[in-house]
């Protein structure tokens, strides 16, 4: 046939890249090549290429002289469990995976298909940057991109994988991004890199920890997922994909509608979860795992702000997105980090019609000019607005305390919840009873001849009077007190009731967020 030679020597050309010296040099350093990366990512032989002919433009510094296929990026529709992404995956070994004008060409065109398809689009980033041969002509294609980050935020699952360098302004594709994954000790972010920290800082600082992914999972909480190796975090990228619509206007597939709850949703293990003493703290998985389907939680972020738990889970096969006191760190107190951290899950979940889940057991917002100083009002508020904002289907359990603020912004009725449920143990007041007796009793505790006595009698009689969950469920403020064994029932039943939740658009452009 006539052209066969020629496509078959082009075609092998792009296959591989920027040749075997390169590849091997990347294996070295414990990194997989574009291509091996997409066979991991993808179910087998589902992927569809487009744009592997591509050619640079670049005349200068000598790059007019070779022939690059595909320029450093390839790009495509494949499929995870059966559901349909588009993926650009990043070549590390042609140029440096730099962003050229084309490059940052294929990429726009695959997130323009994606949008028009509704499906997630997913990004396995491994660049040196702006293609430094091509100048303002890759800094424009950064912005497309950027640009089309924004518009496909809410439409389109957005996840970005960093598999090797991500510097400079094109960590703000990602930072855009609903989900980052990051591979411990081969990938790394920052705005600016070690040398230019020290000639404006003066500081020392490697870049694993200026921007590694360990730094990311416990300091910025920029990367939602780390792992030790790219395998494992391709599969992750798989596992979390099960949870996800492909777009905000079809539910997750997962599972088969809600089923009716049945003797096996009793979880009696739930009953001897909360210690008897309100300040000894317990473990909320445990609450979580026996809330949900056995082995369905997939936590996000779980090494930031611990003191609240965020990720997804099923129940009968459905994803629901789970948001939890944590009592075991900090009490399970609100901060700045878990504000802000569980605020843009709450806002994922209801881009993407996930239920939310939340689990309440908050001694309120942590006190101190650490937190004052660094915005607790504005980010305490973010979650606040976040939950309120929310029209998915929505159920809160107290499983123990609900103090002060932190109690209304935990997805409480006021704020839209549809279903709140408690504990017979839960204690629901401005704050806890301990500190309300000390207040208000304060003259009558100090001059009682046994001011010990007296205040646990004065604790005991507020806990009665105000802090009990039926005062609350008296003014309809908690639909129903339940045992812990019945919670799944329970909530299986009301998520089955809400699915019918129906979102009235409003006419407003968008409201303002406390950012
Ligand atoms: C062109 C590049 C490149 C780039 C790397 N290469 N980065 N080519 N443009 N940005 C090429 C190298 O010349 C080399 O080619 C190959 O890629 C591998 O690079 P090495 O340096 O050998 O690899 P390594 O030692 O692993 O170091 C990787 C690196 C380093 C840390 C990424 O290459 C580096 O510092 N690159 C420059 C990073 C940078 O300053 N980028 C511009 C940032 S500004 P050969 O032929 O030898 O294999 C930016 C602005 C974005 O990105 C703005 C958006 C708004």
């Amino acid at each position: 046939m006539k052209g066969l030679e020629q496509y078959r020597e082009r075609h092998k050309a792009s296959l591989e890249g920027g040749g075997a010296a390169r590849l091997e040099a990347q294996h070295r350093k414990g990194k997989l090549s574009a291509r091996e990366r997409l066979e991991i990512l993808l179910d087998a032989g589902s992927f569809e290429e487009m744009g592997s002919m591509v050619t640079h433009r670049c005349t200068d510094f000598g790059l007019d002289k070779d022939l690059i296929l595909g320029d450093g990026v390839v790009t495509g529709l494949g499929k995870i469990n059966g559901m349909t992404v588009a993926v650009f995956s990043q070549d590390f070994t042609v140029l440096g995976g730099s962003l050229s004008e084309t490059h940052a060409e294929k990429i726009v065109k695959l997130m323009d298909l994606a949008l028009r398809i509704g499906v997630p689009l997913i990004g396995l980033n491994d660049s040196g940057g702006a293609r430094i041969q091509e100048g303002v002509t890759s800094l424009a294609g950064y912005a497309d991109i950027f640009y089309r980050n924004v518009k496909a935020s809410g439409l389109i699952p957005q996840i970005s994988v960093i598999m090797g360098p991500c510097a400079g302004g094109a960590v703000y594709s990602p930072a855009m991004t609903d989900w980052i994954f990051m591979v411990e000790k081969t990938s790394y972010m920052f705005v600016t890199g070690p040398n230019v920290v020290k000639t404006v800082t003066h500081e020392e600082v490697s870049s694993e920890d200026l921007g590694g992914a360990h730094t990311h999972a416990t300091r910025s909480g920029i990367a939602h997922f780390t792992y030790p190796n790219e395998g494992e975090c391709l599969m992750a990228v798989r596992q979390l994909m099960a949870y996800l619509p492909p777009n905000c206007a079809e539910p997750p597939r997962s599972g088969h509608g809600w089923s009716e709850p049945g003797p096996g949703d009793l979880r009696p293990a739930l009953d001897l979860v909360v210690p008897d003493s309100s300040n000894t703290p317990y473990d909320m998985h445990q609450v979580v795992q026996g809330l949900l389907d056995n082995d369905s939680w997939m936590e996000v972020q779980p090494e930031f702000a611990e003191n609240i738990l965020i990720g997804f889970g099923r129940m009968s096969g459905q994803t629901v997105g789970v948001v939890a006191n944590q009592p075991m760190v900090l009490a399970g107190v609100l901060d700045n980090n878990a504000s802000k951290k569980a605020a843009r899950f709450v806002r994922f979940c209801d881009a993407f019609r996930i239920p939310l889940l939340v689990l309440v057991d908050v001694p309120g917002f942590l006190p101190g000019t650490d937190q004052e100083w660094n915005g607790i009002i504005t980010n305490g508020a973010k979650l606040l607005y976040a939950f309120a904002e929310a029209t998915v289907p929505r159920v809160t359990l107290i499983t123990r305390k609900a103090y002060g603020g932190a109690y209304d912004v935990m997805n409480s009725k006021h704020i839209g919840a549809d279903f709140n449920f408690a504990w017979p143990c839960a204690e629901i007041a401005v704050m806890g009873p301990k500190g309300a007796a000390e207040i208000i009793f304060k003259s009558e505790i100090a001059s009682s001849n046994n001011p010990e006595e007296t205040l646990n009698q004065k604790v005991n009689e507020y806990t009665e009077k105000f802090a009990s969950p039926y005062i609350a469920a008296s003014r309809g403020f908690i639909d129903e007190v339940i045992l812990p064994s019945e919670s799944r029932k329970r909530i299986l039943r009301a998520f089955a009731h809400l699915q019918s939740k129906a979102y009235v658009p409003s006419p407003r452009k968008h409201g303002n967020i406390p950012l």
